[in-house]
């Protein structure tokens, strides 16, 4: 299959581009800037048009987020909405153009997260902070435009983004540079490996299924546990990790964002997190 990955230079993309190829597919990297096989800006609809005439896929992921922390989103909303909802909605318009099949990623921070509370697909849609509103509507437009598009609903993404930005690489260099790494104790969720996202995304597209899957890991712990884990099996010294607590944050975020995943299990299982951790460590994508 040709697949063609919008936001190859993030994490979720760069490991998707991994594994598509692993599995003997051709996977067309098109991001805005780094070593990609296509350069647009997806925020431009006719550079998204001109991108997927040349890359010519049978099916696209949407991996683009707003390079920025989310809390940054809050303020620079501007930048925020254009990366995560007009480029999502231009990748969606042009999918069904070019005749490809659309997985769009999208964030479990459209649930509330509230103590108690368990999410499915059907659930009431609930974004706490700008971000998570952007990746709310921008759903709605991907699936207005593509109705037959996989939207996987994810959360506590890791793996090892280019750009060393993300969960794991900042504890990999803060456990090397000897350094405190503040991990929130009462912010609770189900990691899932970003290799595992693009696993499930071949089964998924294989399946012929659509619409929205929650696609997550099947262990739910809090960040300060998944640093301690990620250390006892990585071998990284434990005492550098370090409780935050999340009120410490600009923005209100979920914090028990327990989540139903019997509807992608009934497609294809998800790893458990040891066996995710250990896809991580041996570079499994
Ligand atoms: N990371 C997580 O924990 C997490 C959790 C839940 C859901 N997700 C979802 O997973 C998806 C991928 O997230 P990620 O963590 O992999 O993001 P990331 O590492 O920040 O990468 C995002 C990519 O999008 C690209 N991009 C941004 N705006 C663009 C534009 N206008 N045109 C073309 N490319 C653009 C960026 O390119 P530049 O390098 O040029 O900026 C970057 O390569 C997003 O939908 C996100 O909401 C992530």
């Amino acid at each position: 299959m040709r697949i063609a990955i919008f936001g190859a230079g993030g994490l979720v993309g760069s490991h998707a581009a991994r594994f598509f190829r692993s599995r003997g597919h051709t996977a067309i990297a098109i991001g805005r800037s780094g070593a990609m096989d296509i350069v647009a800006d997806a925020t431009d609809s006719a550079a998204v048009q001109k991108a997927l005439a040349k890359a010519k896929p049978d099916a696209i992921i949407n991996a683009i987020k707003c390079r920025m922390p989310t809390d940054a989103a809050e303020t620079a909303k501007n930048e925020a909405w254009l990366s995560n909802v007009v480029a999502a909605e231009n990748i969606a318009a042009a999918s069904c153009k070019a005749g490809a099949r659309l997985v769009h990623i999208s964030s479990a921070w459209v649930y509330e997260g509230k103590e108690g509370e368990s999410y499915n697909e059907e659930s009431i849609t609930y974004p706490l902070n700008f971000y998570a509103y952007t990746k709310a509507v921008a759903e709605e437009r991907v699936l207005h435009h593509a109705p037959n598009a996989l939207v996987l609903r994810s959360d506590c993404v890791f793996g090892e983004d280019p750009h060393l930005a993300d969960f794991f690489s900042r504890l990999k260099t803060a456990c090397k540079k000897g350094e405190k790494f503040p991990a929130a104790q009462g912010q609770f969720s189900q990691p899932i490996f970003a290799g595992e996202i693009a696993r499930l995304s071949e089964a998924l597209l294989a399946s012929k299924a659509s619409g929205i899957f929650n696609c997550v890991g099947p262990d739910y712990l809090s960040r300060h546990s998944l640093a301690i884990t990620m250390c006892g099996l990585f071998g990284f010294d434990k005492s550098v990790v370090a409780p935050a607590p999340h009120s410490a944050r600009a923005i209100r975020v979920p914090l028990f964002l327990r989540l139903d995943i019997s509807k992608i299990n009934s497609v294809c299982k998800v790893k458990s997190l040891d066996a995710q951790l250990s896809d991580l460590k041996q570079g499994a994508s």
